[in-house]
């Protein structure tokens, strides 16, 4: 990491806006344009923001792209958009709604019957709920969609992944994992007031953690296992939940594109096959704790594993 790049990381207003970025792409190659050709790229939430531009830009790179969706009819429309891009109809999409696990275990049986191959997984599906909500299922909306769903999607395709090496899964975490430590005795947000960045920001700790367990437990198949956090974002995903934020920030905050940059470089790059277990942000490696408080220990890292196993046992 360069004495500049160290500088702005110092500083999450140098290093999580359009500036940080600005500065460390100075240094950076083009991904080139047949960066992805014949990978098979899964990807969840590329109906909106930064996963409409990395399903856009992996495309253009050449990636038989696969995308999870809700919404059937921003599906088609994307779908028929990036067949459009790539110039041939090997675009998928698979419908579910990621925040139930009845659907998310119907959608890897799915994926696994119509996709003999995976390379890149990209768990990037994400939801801030303005007020607390369970699901049908019982679970707290956040907690199952940004944390249940990416563990439950994962285990469920591990076998194809593993046999598609060298394969890569790319977690989609947020910086606001930083303000929190792995809270393991309120996992769905249930105690005090509720705040949905907070039961945000849980879950993101939490895949963060699962990210170096899925690393360790895969370490030697050929399947590397990183996060990236993309930065402050211009998406509608920050305009809609945090609008006050998206108002105060919105001169200095990244455009898709720059915050899709590193998410598209850890799924072609050659470090991105090679390293394992790390968190990413424009193309580095950072730590994943800028406060001593947030740090786990490997006793608290297994609970989790095993309270999301007894989560999704019905599902597995
Ligand atoms: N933007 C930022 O500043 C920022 C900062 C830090 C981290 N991130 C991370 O970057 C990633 C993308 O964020 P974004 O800002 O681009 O998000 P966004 O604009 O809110 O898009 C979220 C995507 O997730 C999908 N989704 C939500 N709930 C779902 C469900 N139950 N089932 C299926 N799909 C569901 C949405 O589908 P619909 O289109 O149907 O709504 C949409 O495609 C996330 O992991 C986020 O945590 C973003």
């Amino acid at each position: 990491m360069s004495r500049l790049d160290s500088l702005l990381e110092a500083s999450v207003v140098g290093s999580f806006t359009t500036i940080g970025h600005k500065v460390r792409s100075k240094q950076w190659d083009a991904i080139s344009d047949d960066a992805l050709a014949d990978r098979v790229v899964l990807i969840t939430g590329a109906t909106s923001g930064i996963g409409t531009t990395v399903a856009i830009e992996a495309v253009r790179r050449g990636a038989r792209l696969r995308f999870v969706a809700r919404n059937a009819e921003k599906a088609r429309a994307l779908r028929d958009e990036l067949a459009a891009i790539a110039g041939h109809d090997d675009i998928r999409y698979y419908i579910a709604d990621l925040s139930l696990m009845s659907e998310v275990a119907a959608v890897a049986d799915s994926i696994l019957e119509g996709e003999p191959v995976i390379h890149v997984l990209i768990n990037n599906a994400v939801v801030l709920p303005a007020e607390r909500q369970f699901t049908d299922e019982g679970l707290e909306l956040a907690h199952a969609t940004n944390l249940v769903a990416p563990f439950l999607l994962t285990n469920r395709l591990l076998d194809r992944l593993r046999e598609s090496a060298p394969s890569r899964i790319i977690n989609v975490i947020s910086g606001g994992m930083y303000t929190q430590p792995l809270t393991l005795d309120d996992m769905q947000s249930e105690d005090g007031d509720y705040r949905g960045a907070v039961a945000y920001a849980r879950a993101k700790r939490r895949l963060m953690v699962l990210t170096k367990m899925w690393a360790d437990r895969l370490a030697g198949t050929g399947v590397t296992v990183n996060a990236t956090h993309p930065g402050w974002v211009d998406t509608p995903g920050v305009r809609d939940s945090l609008p006050g934020f998206h108002r105060l920030t919105r001169p200095l905050l990244r455009s898709p594109e720059q915050g899709a940059d590193t998410i598209l470089w850890l799924a072609s790059s050659a470090r991105g096959g090679v390293e394992t277990g790390k968190l990413w942000h424009d193309r580095e490696v950072r730590s994943e704790y800028r406060l001593k408080s947030t740090i786990e220990t490997s006793a608290e890292q297994n609970r989790l594993w095993e309270i999301l196993d007894e989560t999704t046992a019905a599902y597995a």
